[in-house]
């Protein structure tokens, strides 16, 4: 592929999606819909990938920041021939295989554009482009051949009769032009007058009438060509890329209990003998190791666990990393740059940001750890939390080895806490403490012995008797 160069059609407006975002930008399984054609290409090792964008170029741009492609910019969005055409400069001097790829087609697969080129190459062709017979065409641009089944024109739905309408054989959008003869071609491509626009499709009929091979192959599963206009066809394709998702990871040892109610990035990569589920969406970078147990309704974003980690119900993980043999949750919130070490627990309702858990420590109930270092073999106690801001700024908690933190504790930051020391039950300590002392920080208790009964006549005499409506 090295001698073939790409062109990505994503200028247009997508005013079908309903919506303030560029068609190409909405996200597929963890992906922006241009981030499909663009990977792909990239992947067969072709020479230029140059990717035409308009109004949203920004956006579009944003999306593709440090891939390495080139962008030319469609002043104002004339249709796809136009698009096309705009790659001229940019490609002049270039005599090879152009491939054209829409922006919305993303399942697609690396084998049939392979295909695609190699047919076109065969043939010696001007132009070689994708078909799919499919149940429903509404939409697409429709397939006419001659008796001898030699492709003849492009008819799109708008401008098709509805004899043209009933035929099922499709453009899908995807095709390898010979470079040479294609530029002046599209400049014959006459505007719709339906549309006021300039058809790509269109190009095919102009390569006919001047006598030059134009080719076709047939897609081996129609719903490669699936090409997304609407919300309903975007969540039509997400439901098919996740099938393929799911099987890719069911093939490498994964146990997906229920594949249909388990939503997993195409980017996510899960380690053999791990069982998934129902109700987790796993997304971004995820990485998760062997033997692994996500119970139901957990999410996991650019989380990075290891391997026999359980997480049980309703837990959230965010860009936190996870050693071997951690327990957490259920729900459990591990917010962006949570470190758990080896053999770690962080339990019921208890929440984690930016701290580092060491080997062996423990947080099992409702607690609050943030903006904290805590050594191996550390306990903490129900209910303590790092008072990590006073308002103004964060600051930070260290607890070292083997510290017993009491329940109910609050430990003001900055605040140090040395190895083997033990805070009382409902401690609030402001102090650093030394190692192997014991700090208590809270009020010393009073206790009046035979008090009670004089209290309990003083508290009825303040209360009048309940009336009988209450
Ligand atoms: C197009 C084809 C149709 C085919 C279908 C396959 C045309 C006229 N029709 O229809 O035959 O069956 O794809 O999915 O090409 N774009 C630009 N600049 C423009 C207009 C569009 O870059 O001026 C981009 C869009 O961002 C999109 C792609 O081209 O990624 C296709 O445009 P779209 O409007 O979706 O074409 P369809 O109506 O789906
Ligand atoms: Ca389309």
């Amino acid at each position: 592929m090295q001698d073939v160069c790409a062109v990505i059609l994503a200028a247009g407006e997508g005013t079908r999606m309903r919506s303030r975002t560029a068609k190409v930008l909405h996200p597929l399984l963890g992906r922006p819909l241009v981030r499909y054609p663009v990977d792909l290409c990239l992947r067969l090792g072709i020479k230029r990938v140059l990717v035409i964008v308009s109004t949203q170029a920004a956006e579009v741009k944003g999306a593709l920041a440090g891939l390495p492609v080139e962008f030319v910019y469609q002043g104002e969005p004339r249709g796809t021939a136009h698009a096309v055409l705009e790659t001229e400069t940019a490609l002049q001097g270039f005599d090879g295989p152009l491939l054209v790829l829409a922006g919305d087609t993303p399942l697609l697969k690396e084998e049939t554009v392979r295909q695609l080129v190699n047919t076109h190459r065969a043939a010696r062709a001007a132009a070689t482009l994708l078909t799919a017979t499919v149940d429903d065409p509404t939409g697409y641009g429709r397939i006419l051949r001659d008796r001898q089944g030699r492709l003849r024109r492009i008819v799109e739905e708008v401008e098709a009769t509805p004899k043209e309408k009933r035929l099922i054989e499709i453009n899908a959008g995807l095709y390898c032009f010979a470079s040479l003869p294609l530029f002046p071609a599209l400049k014959a491509v006459k505007r719709s007058e339906v549309k006021g626009e300039f058809f790509l499709p269109q190009v095919v009929q102009v390569l006919v009438g001047q006598k030059r091979k134009v080719h076709t192959l047939v897609a081996p599963e129609a719903t490669e060509a699936l090409g997304i206009n609407t919300r309903a066809e975007l969540a039509q394709a997400a439901a098919l890329l996740r099938q393929r998702v799911h099987r890719r990871l069911m093939e490498a040892g994964v146990m997906l209990l229920d594949p249909q109610a388990t939503y997993i990035d195409d980017t996510v990569s899960i380690g053999p003998d791990t069982v998934i589920y129902p109700g987790v969406v796993l997304e971004g970078t995820t990485t998760i190791g062997a033997g692994c147990v996500i119970y139901p309704h957990c999410r996991m974003r650019d989380a990075h666990l290891d391997e026999g980690v359980t997480v049980l119900d309703g837990s959230v993980i965010v860009q936190s990393e996870i050693a071997d043999g951690c327990v957490i949750g259920p729900y459990a919130h591990l917010r962006p740059a949570s470190r758990l070490q080896a053999k770690a627990k962080v339990g019921n309702f208890c929440e984690v940001k930016k701290a580092v858990l060491g080997a062996g420590s423990k947080v099992p109930h409702l607690a609050y750890i943030g903006d904290a270092t805590l050594g191996a073999r550390v306990n903490i106690g129900a209910g303590t939390i790092t008072c990590n801001y006073d308002g103004f700024a964060k600051h930070e908690t260290i607890i070292e080895d083997e510290v017993f933190v009491g329940s109910n504790t609050n430990l003001v930051a900055p605040v140090k806490v040395g190895k083997g020391a033990i805070i009382a039950a409902g401690s609030t300590i402001t102090d650093s403490v030394p190692p192997d002392a014991v700090a208590f920080g809270r009020a010393t208790q009073v206790t009046k012995e035979g008090r009670a009964a004089a209290t309990r006549k003083k508290r009825q005499a303040m209360v009048s008797p309940p009336s009988d409506d209450d």
